[in-house]
């Protein structure tokens, strides 16, 4: 594959995932992100959230894969997840080669011993080869996220996935009944290390769990006391058949029976409440059963049974919810946060550090994607189409924009856009739109301007209008940041000493021993003219200042002019003035002079590269 195409395949939004057992589980979900490649918005069925703040299902991309069966190591993923033994239905009809090779994890304690009694087709197969360095494959494979869909009962190997993200810096989604997230020294480490985690054991769509939980909230709602319950389960994978050995069955019977009780009135001793896996029936494949029974006592003391039967094709019901999670920690890790995410946690995993109920903890998860606070508003001084402007001032505000909106996207935060009618502004219009905007409705919300002070004999009123300004003000390509005579918050934009810099050098190379320097100054000043002067001084101490606002000065052909912007060059060839230009950028018309030098290109990329790298940054 060509490094254009790889280009291509990843952008900003793409998450990098790998998954730690390439069972029914993983083959589900990886199905299911070839499957809903090419939805479109709206309400699609089988999915919760066809988006989550504007992460769609095809930008989840599978880098690494780590599996302990011979049947699946070496193999590509989309091959390795229908080898025996997995048994999961196949609904993705074409699936596409994913290009990622599973590799050998370390076999710990994901094998039991029972699981060594089964026919070869409905157990686990080790293979002989040597571990991979897993930390070092997250790593290079830039990984984000990595997925844990370890048997029941691999409390070593779980633990050795969740350290090896921790050393990789990589967030963890643990899919399966060790307690991880959920465990507060685990959760601090994750915490400590500033990485993201969602877990334990995941809670599948429309499963037993959601469904005995309801309607143990249901009875705690109506007033109905539970006196008993119990849930069996049933099913012929390997989950299934690995759960037959009790001694691993011990964190998922806690998982299960704490998902309901945390649902009810009062507590049932363990005589009253039986939650879990019943038996493993071979012939019914990657199917589930389940059969619920509550009884209740009701008013005056009558007797209320339910009794209910789920059927379900067991591992796409967990990927339906794992297809979330990993959208909603791609969020975190954007919003920088560390720790178990506890809401998401509370709505998607059946153990999670704090229970809440499914309507507090979808409320949370909503709130959590909605982002529901933040606003972002810019506000461009002069170009109502920015990209358009040919002015290096125009291209970073654009470039800022561009960037804004993108993060405004991912947090979930509104992007308000004010540029002017016009393509050029004045300086009334401006302070007036800037007032309007500053006393807005949105104004009120949490927000953060960003703001240019590109006219600097306006300062005084720009100030007074935006100390009504409540949120924070992020200052762009301002004259000079410590001029500002506001609390701001950071400031945006080339270093303009540095554009100075650069003007005097190319200045001295045209200098003669006769030659005077001059900067000049424009009315037009949207650039900081300040630090600009403060470069070109700091090489060229003599420039002598010359002003548009007093008319063209007089200037002999030996000397040299430093320009600013194309309005100042026009004057200058209007003027008829011979002398050597230095500008920054040019026009058709400031194109056509022989004694203009333009730095655009050398400024631009200067001016580029330092824009981004500020916006990276802050
Ligand atoms: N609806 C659901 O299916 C559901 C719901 C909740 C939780 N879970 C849990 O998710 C986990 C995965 O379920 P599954 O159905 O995919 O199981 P599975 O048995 O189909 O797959 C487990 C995979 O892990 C591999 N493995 C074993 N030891 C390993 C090691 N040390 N390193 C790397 N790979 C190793 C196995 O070879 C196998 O491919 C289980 O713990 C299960 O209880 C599943």
């Amino acid at each position: 594959m060509s490094q254009k195409t790889k280009a291509k395949e990843c952008t900003e939004n793409t998450i990098k995932i790998a998954i730690s057992g390439i069972g029914n589980c993983a083959s589900a979900l990886l199905q299911g992100l070839a499957y809903y490649r090419k939805i479109k918005p709206g309400f699609v069925p089988g999915l919760m959230h066809p988006t989550i703040c504007g992460y769609h299902i095809f930008d989840i991309k599978l880098v690494a894969a780590f599996d302990v069966d011979k049947r699946k190591v070496g193999k590509d993923a989309s091959l390795a997840i229908f080898a025996k033994p997995n048994n999961t239905t196949r609904f993705c009809k074409k699936m596409p080669k994913t290009g990622v090779i599973v590799q050998m994890g370390p076999v710990l304690d994901g094998v039991s011993e029972l699981m060594k009694t089964y026919p070869d087709d409905r157990t686990f197969l080790p293979s002989e080869q040597e571990s991979v360095d897993v930390v070092r494959v997250l790593k290079e494979t830039g990984a984000q996220i990595l997925i844990n869909y370890m048997p029941v009962g691999s409390k070593e190997a779980t633990a050795f996935y969740a350290q090896s993200a921790l050393d990789a810096n990589v967030a963890f989604i643990n899919a399966m009944p060790e307690f991880i997230c959920s465990d507060k020294t685990w959760a601090k480490k994750f915490e400590n290390a500033g990485i993201p985690c969602l877990g334990d054991d995941v809670k599948s769509q429309l499963g037993a769990t959601i469904i005995h939980r309801a309607l143990a909230h249901l009875f705690s709602q109506r007033g109905i006391s539970c006196e008993n319950s119990y849930q069996l389960n049933v099913g012929g994978n390997t989950d299934f058949a690995n759960m037959k050995a009790a001694e691993r069955l011990k964190s998922k019977q806690v998982s299960k029976t704490e998902s309901v009780e945390s649902q009810l009135l009062k507590r049932l001793s363990y005589d009253n409440l039986h939650v879990g896996p019943a038996d493993y029936i071979p012939f019914l494949g990657d199917n589930k059963e389940a059969f619920i029974h509550m009884l209740g006592t009701g008013f005056g003391e009558n007797q209320i049974k339910i009794f209910t039967r789920l059927e379900v094709t067991d591992s796409p019901n967990s990927a339906g919810v794992i297809i979330d999670a990993i959208r909603l920690v791609r969020v975190a890790l954007d919003r920088k946060m560390k720790g178990p995410l506890l809401e998401c946690s509370a709505f998607l995993m059946k153990h999670p550090l704090i229970q809440m109920t499914d309507d507090e903890a979808y409320e949370g998860v909503e709130k959590f994607i909605r982002g529901d606070h933040k606003w972002i508003t810019v506000f461009p001084s002069r170009t109502s189409d920015l990209s358009q402007s040919g002015e290096f001032y125009s291209e970073i505000f654009s470039e800022i924009c561009k960037k804004l909106e993108y993060l405004a996207k991912k947090n979930n935060a509104t992007f308000w856009n004010n540029s002017v009618s016009e393509k050029y502004c004045n300086e009334d219009e401006y302070l007036l739109k800037l007032k309007e905007v500053v006393l807005s409705e949105e104004n009120k919300k949490e927000n953060t301007l960003f703001v240019s002070f590109c006219y600097i004999n306006k300062m005084k009123q720009m100030e007074k209008i935006l100390k009504e300004f409540s949120g924070n003000i992020v200052a762009v390509n301002s004259p000079s940041p410590e001029n500002i005579k506001l609390p701001i918050l950071t400031y945006l934009g080339p270093d303009d000493v540095k554009i100075g810099e650069l003007l005097a050098i190319e200045a001295l190379k045209h200098k003669k021993a006769s030659s005077k320097i001059y900067i000049l100054e424009h009315k037009e000043n949207y650039y900081p003219f300040a630090l600009r002067e403060k470069g070109i001084k700091s090489l060229i101490p003599q420039a002598i200042i010359v002003s548009l606002f007093e008319g063209i000065p007089e200037i002999n052909k030996e000397d040299i002019v430093i320009s600013f912007g194309n309005r100042s060059t026009e004057a200058l060839i209007d003027a008829n003035i011979k002398a050597t230009i230095i500008a920054i950028d040019e026009n058709k018309k400031v194109k056509k002079e022989t004694n203009v030098t333009c730095l655009d290109q050398e400024v631009s990329e200067y001016v580029n590269k330092i824009g981004r790298m500020q916006i990276a940054t802050s």
